[in-house]
């Protein structure tokens, strides 16, 4: 740990050019937004947003914490991305797409723009989607998913992109409560060399009959032999040919939704975050601009996939607002070898790469050389997302990826934040590894208690957000309630609730902020967010489980693992059970959500009133000694049998 307190100052020579390329100015903006927090996002909305109808008030606090952003202006996101580009940049590479099995292809921003115009009018025409109505995308990394997202945004309408690794049933569940009316997906994708299938997930889940859905749009991208439902079914290939190349787009309002985008809580089914499109799309363009740094020619990669909010502000969203090449990947990292990715940043010259821990920790461990086989000087800064990083993978990613002279930008957000909050600037910031240094500029991050009093240094707390910023979280889809209570019911400050993230953090001496992980019943396996409840919930439609408990346990690459305990009901033995509940899970969550711990144990530990106690099961699926006081519990004796359970396991 002895590097943990080492410091990384920026590179000089980057920190001459860099949007922000000190400290000092820093403070500069952060003061701004501390003396004059509406002057200072004015400046900026004013400054980066292609206005149709210039806005009346920068914030509306009056519905609480329902909050209003550059009320009544009128913007349109597609024409932010796209047609204000156009005059200047028309012949640059927008998208720049690599598929899996190395197929490139360029896409200028005037051919993006053509694309997206004809996909608009191929809604219109063909579906009759209008502004409001909500479309689900299960799309591969393929173009076309950023087509359809961008003609979503052009005619107003809401996209609901399901990331791909969902099974047909969680599918199911995110169309029925968007209420979608069309579900754009493709026959299929490659990965690892291999085709694969996902229009016949669509199938099963429209099985079940979601009545909202009149239609569905199928890109044809490996020609795969599928099911086809006539009426329904709609081949994107075919119909996209005869669309009108111009689609004027909606004027839309800045609070208008934007998108829903499904995230796990810790406690009921997933919600829909719904973002509106003013505040987010500035946010999205600043950080590109501030923490990535971008600008001229840059080829900027993030390795996310379009189904994750990283995908959705920093494939599509953030690196188009921002007039700049965004690299789009259909495969793996490590296919066809460990060096793919760094094969791919020499082919293409990539500027800024932008991956999660997990991939860090894959690639270190696969090839740990690898990277010293290609030209990687085109690297500036190296970002990092979805979990905390840890010093070792930290400093293999600064020494040999970026060959310590790139900063590492350790970003710290949410699905609900929109965009990054706490993180390094790279040309400002002295770094410390596996820390996510100081909120943005602009971002009032505090660390409390409950009732607003700020941590000592040293002391982990509650990460809250102490005022609204643009791209925070409207409301949930359809359920105003539990937005409130999901995020705006577990901290006050003066009287006033803030937004608490679910995450912990601890202050240093020197004010920097290091997340500390999910405070809730929330686990991220491999940077992905599931709530333990949803998972509890699959494993009970299994007949012979009585009762159970699903926490994380801390995972060398994936950073946690799914642990199950299973208290089967009297008199069922399951000698399967481990493949069984995978089983359940696969079909009713996804692939992603495999359990690499079940274990069947007698009881679980509860307190008198009945309540489980979590933080007993996470130290025994640790291996850790319970140090917490056991003689509250309603059978004390459990905890013993739990224990050699775990151990036999
Ligand atoms: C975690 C992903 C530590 C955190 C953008 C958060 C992080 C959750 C970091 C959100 C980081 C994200 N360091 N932890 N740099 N970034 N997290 O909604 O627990 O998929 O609450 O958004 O990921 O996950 P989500």
């Amino acid at each position: 740990m002895s590097h943990k307190k080492q410091i990384f100052n920026p590179n000089p020579e980057f920190a001459k050019n860099a949007a922000i390329p000190s400290m000092d100015a820093y403070w500069e903006l952060q003061n701004r937004a501390i003396e004059d927090y509406e002057g200072f996002w004015k400046g900026f909305a004013d400054e980066k947003i292609d206005w149709l109808t210039p806005y009346d008030k920068v914030l509306d606090e009056s519905n609480a914490p329902f909050y209003k952003w550059f009320t009544n202006g009128k913007l349109n996101v597609s024409n932010q991305c796209i047609d204000r580009h156009l005059a200047d940049k028309a012949d640059k590479t927008a998208i720049l797409f690599e598929g899996d099995r190395g197929d490139v292809e360029h896409i200028t921003y005037a051919q993006l723009s053509r694309r997206v115009n004809k996909m608009a009018n191929l809604l219109k025409n063909e579906f009759g989607i209008i502004k409001g109505d909500r479309v689900v995308l299960y799309m591969p990394m393929i173009p076309e998913a950023a087509y359809a997202m961008l003609a979503c945004a052009r005619i107003g309408a809401i996209h609901s992109i399901v990331f791909g690794g969902f099974s047909a049933e969680a599918l199911k569940d995110r169309i029925e409560d968007a209420k979608a009316k069309i579900v754009i997906t493709a026959d299929g994708a490659y990965r690892k060399g291999k085709p694969y299938m996902l229009k016949q997930v669509v199938d099963t889940a429209l099985e079940q009959g979601v009545g909202s859905v009149e239609g569905v749009l199928v890109v044809k991208r490996n020609n795969e032999e599928i099911n086809w439902v006539d009426g329904r079914d709609h081949n994107y290939n075919e119909l996209i040919t005869a669309q009108p190349d111009v689609c004027p787009f909606e004027e839309m309002d800045s609070e208008d939704p934007l998108f829903l985008l499904y995230t796990s809580g810790s406690t009921g089914k997933p919600k829909g975050v719904q973002h509106s499109g003013a505040g987010y799309i500035l946010w999205a363009q600043m950080t590109m601009e501030w923490v990535f740094d971008v600008k001229g020619e840059d080829v900027f990669w993030c390795t996310a996939d379009i189904g994750w909010i990283t995908g959705h502000t920093y494939i599509v969203y953030g690196p188009l607002a921002a007039g700049t090449t965004t690299l789009m990947f259909e495969g793996v990292p490590t296919y066809p070898d460990a060096g793919r990715a760094w094969k791919m940043v020499q082919d293409h010259k990539v500027t800024q790469f932008y991956t999660a821990p997990t991939a860090i920790r894959v690639l270190h461990k696969m090839g740990e050389d690898e990277p010293k086989k290609y030209d990687l000087s085109s690297l500036k800064v190296l970002g990092t997302v979805g979990e905390p990083i840890d010093p070792p993978a930290w400093m293999w990613y600064y020494e040999v990826v970026g060959n310590s002279k790139c900063a590492i930008v350790d970003t710290w957000w949410q699905t609900e934040t929109g965009g990054h909050m706490i993180s390094p600037l790279p040309g400002a910031t002295p770094i410390k590894p596996g820390c996510a240094t100081f909120a943005l500029p602009g971002i009032m991050a505090e660390i409390l208690d409950p009732d607003g009093t700020p941590k000592e240094v040293g002391e982990t707390g509650l990460l809250c957000i102490t005022k609204p910023w643009p791209s925070m979280i409207r409301t949930i889809w359809g359920d105003p309630e539990r937005y409130k209570k999901s995020y705006f019911g577990d901290a006050v400050k003066e009287g006033k609730a803030v937004y608490f993230s679910g995450d912990g953090a601890v202050l240093d001496e020197d004010g920097y902020i290091t997340i500390t992980g999910r405070v809730d019943d929330v686990i991220n396996v491999s940077g992905h967010r599931m709530g333990t409840a949803e998972i509890e919930a699959a494993v009970k439609d299994d007949p012979s489980v009585a009762e159970v408990a699903v926490v994380g346990k801390p995972h060398p690459i994936k950073g946690e693992s799914i642990f199950v305990y299973v208290v089967l009901k009297e008199g069922h033995i399951n000698a399967d059970i481990k493949n069984h509940i995978n089983q359940l899970l696969a079909e009713e969550i996804g692939n992603i959500a495999k359990a690499d711990h079940v274990i069947e144990v007698p009881g679980l530990p509860k307190t008198r009133s009945g309540k489980i106690m979590r933080r007993i099961l996470r130290s025994i699926a640790k291996g850790e000694a319970i140090t917490q006081d056991i003689s509250t519990l309603e059978d004390p004796s459990i905890v013993e049998a739990i224990i050699s359970k775990a151990r036999e396991a």
